[in-house]
């Protein structure tokens, strides 16, 4: 018999066909057993008649969920499918007979699903969540590649910090010298692109991050992008065209993953260029203005909970933001809006600023809407080696560690810029899921190192 995958099965209808996977519900009623089965495609119901064959009418009437099993029947055109077909069972053949599946139908507990999280990937929404995070993925890679990019992938064990010292995991490389995971290819990016001109690398990077909030894991998946002879508005444009590149594909080939996670997808459908392009500046005006208005909201809502925002105080120029702060600005407008040049103080060693207004840094970050937060962040990279000197000073970062850097400054030094996207926050997004712990399939975070 010939097996096919159920996300094959509308093209055979009146075929015969054997379908190889895993019970993941079934209901019977006198004379007939419905068998809902999922083969990593897709579920399909396949239904079983009391008539035809005693054997697997009993068979199938005994099984449990998640048991392993190989179903032979006819497919069926069945408008009340989201698939638009069934299966007449003629054949069943059981391989393993499960009887304690440990997630049922009924609700459980996140901590009990996360502890679970290797069995908890099988159900619906998970499954559609990691279909999700495929397209995505490869949407990235398609985009990149088809601009031409070329993708070089950057070093994991990094002898030194590319965003700030508070966030690294030291790792001990054999004895003598120190390593950390990296928390960015940036660096290393700026090296790739003076060679090949437009590059990316796209891996996991790591940040021992303290914070417990739904946008943050330990370990998560960025992809970046780096440009010789570009700036930062070049960088904006790049951005947008990513994140609209990424909505039109998932929109076209994940409709029934969305429509399983019960997502909003007019919310996805209006995001359209422009995205508004806010200067720090105006953020900062919006922000102040907003504050009376909100402040009247009780406060006690969770820091990140993702609701109306709560400000305890007035926002300053140089504050860095919140998510409370990032979800009210992106409230405003209902699609990814763009903040550029941030304070250089609360930014990483390695910005340009602008000219005429050295205490600005040309660094852009992209807010995503429905408080999503912050899923874009990057910006132009300082061109000139005795600025750089000066910056490893005033952050205290050893100049022997970054020398090959300052060499990118010696030989050749060009303009450029790049961003990193966070995989995570985009699928979250894309998604409508709380919580990023949901978004890969075996998340770490602060207190999460298991399965
Ligand atoms: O803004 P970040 O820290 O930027 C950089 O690392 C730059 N060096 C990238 C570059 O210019 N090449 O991080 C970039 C993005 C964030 O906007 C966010 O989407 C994601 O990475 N991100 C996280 N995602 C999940 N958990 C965390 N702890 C994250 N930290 C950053
Ligand atoms: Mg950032």
């Amino acid at each position: 018999m010939q097996h096919v995958y159920i996300d094959q099965l509308k093209d055979k209808i009146g075929s015969e066909v054997t379908l190889k996977g895993w019970l993941y519900n079934s209901r019977s009623s006198g004379k007939l057993v419905f068998l809902q089965l999922r083969d990593g495609t897709g579920i399909v119901q396949c239904v079983v008649f009391k008539g035809s064959d005693e054997d697997v009418f009993e068979r199938a009437k005994s099984l449990g969920q998640e048991s392993s099993i190989i179903v032979t029947g006819t497919v069926k055109e069945d408008s009340r499918s989201p698939i638009g077909v069934e299966l007449d069972v003629t054949g069943l053949e059981v391989l393993q007979n499960v009887h304690d599946y440990p997630i049922t139908p009924k609700e459980h507990g996140t901590e009990f699903l996360m502890d679970n999280r290797h069995l908890w990937i099988r159900s619906k929404k998970q499954h559609a969540v990691l279909k999700v995070r495929h397209t995505i993925i490869k949407a990235v890679r398609d985009y990149f590649d088809g601009q031409g990019f070329t993708l070089a992938d950057t070093p994991i064990f990094t002898p030194a910090a590319c965003e700030g010292t508070t966030t690294l995991f030291e790792v001990d490389y054999f004895g003598d010298e120190k390593a950390y995971l990296t928390q960015s290819g940036q660096l290393y990016n700026e090296a790739t692109a003076m060679s090949l001109g437009k590059t990316y690398a796209f891996g996991p990077t790591f940040r021992a991050e303290k914070s417990k909030t739904r946008r943050h894991l330990t370990e998560f998946w960025m992809v970046e992008p780096e440009v010789a002879y570009a700036n930062y508005e070049d960088m904006m444009d790049l951005g947008e065209g990513l994140i609209l590149f990424i909505v039109e594909r998932v929109l076209n080939d994940r409709r029934l993953e969305l429509e399983t996670l019960e997502r909003d997808i007019s919310k996805l459908e209006a995001i359209t260029s422009p995205f508004p392009r806010l200067h720090y500046d105006d953020a900062v005006k919006m922000l102040q203005e907003g504050y009376d208005m909100e402040r009247r909201h009780p406060a006690g809502e969770g820091e990140d909970s993702g609701k109306v925002p709560v400000f305890q105080q007035r926002f300053e120029w140089g504050g860095d933001f919140g998510s409370p702060d990032e979800t009210y600005l992106s409230n405003q407008f209902g699609k990814p809006v763009w903040v550029h040049h941030f304070p250089a103080a609360i930014k990483g060693f390695y910005f340009e600023v602008d000219k005429d207004r050295p205490e600005c840094a040309l660094g852009i970050d992209l807010l995503a809407p429905e408080g999503y937060g912050e899923i874009i962040g990057g910006g132009e990279r300082a061109s000139s080696l005795e600025y750089l000197e000066q910056q490893l000073k005033h952050h205290g970062l050893p100049q022997e560690t970054f020398e090959w850097y300052l060499d990118l400054r010696r030989y050749g030094s060009v303009p450029h810029a790049g961003f990193g996207m966070g995989i995570e926050r985009t699928v979250a997004w894309m998604c409508g899921i709380e919580h990023v712990r949901e978004t890969i399939p075996f998340p770490r975070m602060l207190y999460r190192l298991r399965p």
